[in-house]
């Protein structure tokens, strides 16, 4: 029997709620396959362990996580620990010595699921964003000059490198073609004079092997707008890390909110461990209450199981989330339900098994 081998990190707040149903899930899956097999292994990485040891994760905790084929990740993050150094030296690093170049966060209205736009149908809101993951402004150089004296300054360089622009540009553009889709890159060269300017360049380069595939290359601003005004406009998209990022938090919440929004990490050459996460955070606002959506740690199972090869099963985890937001009777509060994280889980278990 095959079986993947699975890292879980479970994280703060929120994370080990979610995590504990997107696990209980997977196992279900694998169990009515019989082909297949996961073994998960716990790792308590995050907030409380850095309160403990000092740091967020062992000092070999990367050599430890290259020995699976993928990880599992809940929320990174607490009250207590800098934001900068438990993303930094947890989720990001992970990110980046696993070389995750590639973040597909899919925005998609469901059936079923709430909307704030007035005047937009469903099938409207159907994009999938391609994220660069592993440089431009997330590159983690700069400096921090003459600190606390009145002369302080800061350096927070974003890093474009052509390899990197490239990569992720052609991964889209790939994914485009295979989906006959249109391939929107957004981007800010009217300001950025170098970084983005480089970028559309890359953009218009790569373009020329795929004359098959539309494309549309938007300035950042605009895009954010016509997100909401016009979301027919995006199916493929391509964009930097930080842009990425943002606009994902809008395509959540104009997609059926944060407890919906999911995001796969690929390395697609898969030389490391890729890993598979909703987009949000560990909520702190909500923690340790049952009331989160555990639904778009669901999502990200079903991104796993696709780049596991298990389409079959990918599918069903995604039509079961859609059922279950047309029936409304197993949704968390923030989806206007009353049921708790793990009754949701249960839900979606209870219907695998249908
Ligand atoms: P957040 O995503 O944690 O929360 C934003 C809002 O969305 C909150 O009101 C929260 O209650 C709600 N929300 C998020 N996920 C939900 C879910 N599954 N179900 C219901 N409601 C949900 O963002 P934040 O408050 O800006 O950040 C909190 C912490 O998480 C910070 O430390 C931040 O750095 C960290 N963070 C981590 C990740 C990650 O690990 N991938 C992502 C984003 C933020
Ligand atoms: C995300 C998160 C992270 C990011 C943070 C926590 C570093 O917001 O995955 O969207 O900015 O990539
Ligand atoms: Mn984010």
């Amino acid at each position: 029997m095959k079986t993947h081998k699975i890292a879980v990190i479970a994280g703060d707040g929120i994370g080990p709620e979610v995590i504990g149903e997107g696990v209980k899930v997977l196992r279900k899956v694998a169990e009515l396959d019989g082909s297949f097999q996961f073994e998960f292994t716990h790792f308590p990485w995050g907030c409380e362990y850095y309160l403990k040891n000092g740091r967020m994760m062992p000092e070999d905790g990367i050599e430890t996580l290259k020995q699976f084929d993928a990880v599992f990740l809940g929320a990174v993050g607490y009250p207590g620990v800098p934001d900068h150094i438990s993303l930094w030296d947890l989720l990001l690093i992970i990110r980046k010595k696993f070389d995750q170049y590639i973040n597909l966060r899919p925005v998609k209205l469901l059936k079923g699921a709430p909307c704030p736009l007035a005047g937009v149908k469903r099938e409207e809101i159907d994009m999938l964003f391609v994220r660069e993951n592993s440089e431009g402004e997330y590159a983690g150089s700069g400096a921090w000059l003459y600190r606390d004296q009145p002369n302080e300054v800061v350096i927070q360089n974003g890093v474009f490198s052509r390899h990197g622009c490239e990569r992720v540009i052609r991964y889209a553009f790939e994914l485009a073609r295979a989906q006959k889709k249109t391939l929107t890159s957004i981007s800010k060269g009217n300001a950025l004079n170098y970084s983005m300017v480089f970028w559309d360049q890359i953009f218009r380069e790569v373009a020329a092997d795929y004359p098959d595939v539309k494309t549309y290359s938007y300035l950042v601003d605009a895009a954010a707008m016509f997100m909401v005004k016009d979301p027919k406009r995006f199916q493929i998209v391509v964009t930097s890390n930080l842009f990425g990022d943002i606009l994902t938090d809008l395509g959540a919440a104009i997609s059926g909110g944060m407890g919906l929004a999911a995001g796969a990490n690929l390395n697609p050459e898969r030389r490391f461990p890729s890993m598979f996460e909703p987009i949000h955070g560990s909520a702190p606002d909500i923690a340790g209450k049952g009331l989160a959506n555990p639904l778009a740690t669901v999502w990200s199972a079903s991104q796993m199981l696709e780049f596991f090869g298990e389409q079959k099963w990918a599918d069903r985890l995604l039509t079961i989330i859609e059922e279950m937001l047309v029936e409304k009777t197993a949704l968390t509060p923030d989806l206007g339900g009353t049921a708790t994280t793990s009754e949701v889980g249960d839900r979606v278990v209870e219907k695998l098994a249908e």
